[in-house]
Order: C-alpha cells, then structure tokens, then sequence
C-alpha cells in the first residue's frame, strides 16, 4: 500500500480511457485537461489495451483495490470489456458512463466483471436534459439505466452535478431514487474553476439542508467525507411518520469545493487518457507519462505521483489575497 505525506493511502484509481464523447455537457471538466475533445474515431494518443492492463497490475501490486473507468465517454473504447476482463481479480471495478451505450453493452461488460455503474443523468425532464448535455439521446440514457439494473448492476448510481441549470430538478430526482428500487443518487458539487462559468453555481451547503429536513437517517461515509440521506418516498423523516412501508433511496453528496475535509480523505490518483498519471484531478503540475515504461518504470512512477500527491480544496489549502488557492504550510509541518 502507498501512503502519501498526509497520510492518505491510495486505495483508489480513476482511468479515462478517451477524452472523446458523443455529448457536450455544458458543466464538462474533461478530466481537468480543458477543452481536449477532438474527432469521435479512435485517437492513437490513447493508452493501448495493453498498457492499461499493465498499470492495473502495478496498481494490484499496491494493494489498489478499486478501478473507475471513466473518459470522456468510457464505452466508446470498443476494447472496454477486454480491459475489465483483464483487470487483476482482486480489484473491484466500476465505470462512469453518459449510459448512451448501455442498452447493447451492459450485459457484456457484466460477464466481463464489471461491478458498479455511475450513469451521468442531470435532470429527469427531456428538455432540461437536452440542454445541460446538449444531446437528445435522453430516452436512450433511460434504457441504459433499465439495462444496467437488468444485467445485475445493482443499485444504478445515477450522477447529477448540481449547478445554475439543474439545481430546481433536484427534488424530483431525490423522489425519483426514492420511489424506485436498485437507484441511487450522487449530487455532485460544481467546480467552476475547470469550466470558467463561477457565475453558475449553487450553493451546496443549501442542499444538504434542504435533504437533513427529508431525510429518515444520515449517514457519514470516509472516503472523501461524503454524507449520504436515505430519503422515504412517502414522506417520513428523522423527526417521524408517515411511515407506511416506504421506499427508501440513498441520496449521497459528493462536495468537494466546500467540505474541508473531502481531500484529506481522498484515497484515488487518476490516469489521463493519455497514459499519464496524476495525483489529484484539479492538478496538472504532477503529472507523469508512462508512455513506453516497463512494469519497473512504472512502479518508481507510481511512487514519485503518490509521494508528490498534495490536496487541493480544504484545509490543506487557503486562498491568499488574489482569491487564488495555496498550500497552508501550517499542514505541511504536521506528521503523516
Ligand atoms: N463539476 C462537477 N462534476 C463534474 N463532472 C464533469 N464536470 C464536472 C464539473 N464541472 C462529473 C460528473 C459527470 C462525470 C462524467 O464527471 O459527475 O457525471
Ligand atoms: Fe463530459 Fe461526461 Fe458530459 Fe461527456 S458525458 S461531455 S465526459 S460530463
């Protein structure tokens, strides 16, 4: 296991397999990269089946035990169920997908040995849809959602980035996971430092508040310090009844910019699409190509990115006069 200098052992990856994507989503934070996206054929600047599943063996090596596959958009790789068939056994895997491709693949990538499945879905209205991910392709997400719990993903964690053009669609989702069995939702806080539009965000701190009042229990989970609101469809809350049998759904918020805590239980280091890893997504001063390396190469690789990991939002990080982000050196002095 690697432990980096504040103490968070890197239990975690994250792959983009292509920066390409067959959607636009207007709040997109291309993996921290900026706006790479080009043609929707395969690119030969992305990581060959190969090299992914040799830096998933390194990472087992580690004692990694969790893979995400993201992108872009993960499934336009045609050899993803190759790689997650691949993927060392002892690690669990999971994909984060805009769900288009779903409605063929699920299954396939089931018997592969996919585990989990975030499917992006910002709003439960076909035209709010269309507009934050301008795409029409929302009847074909819904399927994806369908396929996904019928191939045996169970729970279907649904993601929605909660900002200026989805925050009012908010309740309806949170009714929506409550009222339907093997569904999740993961409300995510906007970064706007990645897409430059400051202007669009929402305060998350008014969500949670919002889910303590709904919520029949509270739950607070390590990684990244996220909460999680089991919410009632029928209504019940901590404070008491209705409590006819409800449905209950699990309504998690990821919030990085605001919770002090979320980096200091950061546990992931991530891979760019081009074969380079990074330590953390809001950084690119750390990255480290593994181009042509050897599983030796590698291994050294891993360590300098996990030895130079530093968090990036919390109280690890002030903001100095300008607004901008630095290290608070205070932390730097304290043990691992
Ligand atoms: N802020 C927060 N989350 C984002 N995502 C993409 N861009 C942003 C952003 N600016 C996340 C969403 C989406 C996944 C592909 O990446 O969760 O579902
Ligand atoms: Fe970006 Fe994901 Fe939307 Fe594609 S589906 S544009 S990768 S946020």
């Amino acid at each position: 296991m690697l432990t980096d200098e504040f103490g968070r052992d890197v239990t975690g990856v994250r792959v983009s397999l292509t920066d390409r994507c067959n959607f636009d989503c207007v709040y997109c934070h291309n993996e921290g990269l900026g706006d790479t996206r080009g043609p929707m054929d395969p690119q030969d600047d992305e990581m060959e089946t190969d090299d992914v599943v040799r830096f998933l063996e390194v990472a087992a090596e580690f004692d990694v035990e969790a893979v995400k596959f993201t992108g872009g958009e993960p499934m336009l790789r045609q050899d993803l169920a190759e790689i997650i068939e691949r993927t060392p056994d002892s690690m669990e895997v999971s994909l984060t997908t805009n769900g288009t491709f779903l409605p063929d693949r699920a299954e396939a990538l089931v018997d592969a040995g996919l585990e989990r499945v975030n499917v992006s879905q910002d709003a439960l209205d076909r035209e709010q849809f269309a507009a934050v991910t301008q795409s029409g392709a929302y009847d074909r997400v819904l399927e994806g959602v369908d396929a996904a719990l019928s191939a045996g993903l169970d729970p279907v964690k649904l993601n929605m980035v909660v900002f200026e053009h989805t925050a009012g669609y908010v309740p309806e989702m949170v009714d929506h996971v409550a009222e339907n069995d093997g569904l999740q939702l993961q409300l995510i806080e906007y970064m706007p430092e990645l897409t430059g539009k400051p202007e669009w965000n929402v305060e998350i701190e008014r969500v949670h508040d919002w889910l303590a009042e709904r919520a029949v229990e509270v739950e607070h989970r390590e990684m990244h310090d996220r909460k999680r609101y089991w919410i009632a469809s029928d209504g019940a809350t901590l404070e008491g009844p209705p409590a006819e049998s409800p449905n209950v759904g699990m309504v998690e918020i990821v919030d990085p910019v605001e919770n002090p805590t979320f980096c200091a239980n950061c546990h992931r280091v991530r891979v760019t699409h081009e074969g380079y890893l990074k330590g953390c997504l809001n950084r690119n001063d750390d990255l480290k190509s593994m181009g042509e390396m050897s599983k030796p190469e590698i291994r050294e690789a891993f360590r300098e990115v996990v030895a130079n990991r530093v968090p990036y939002y919390g109280e690890y990080m002030i903001r100095d006069g300008d607004g901008e982000w630095e290290l608070n050196d205070e932390y730097l002095d304290l043990p691992a």
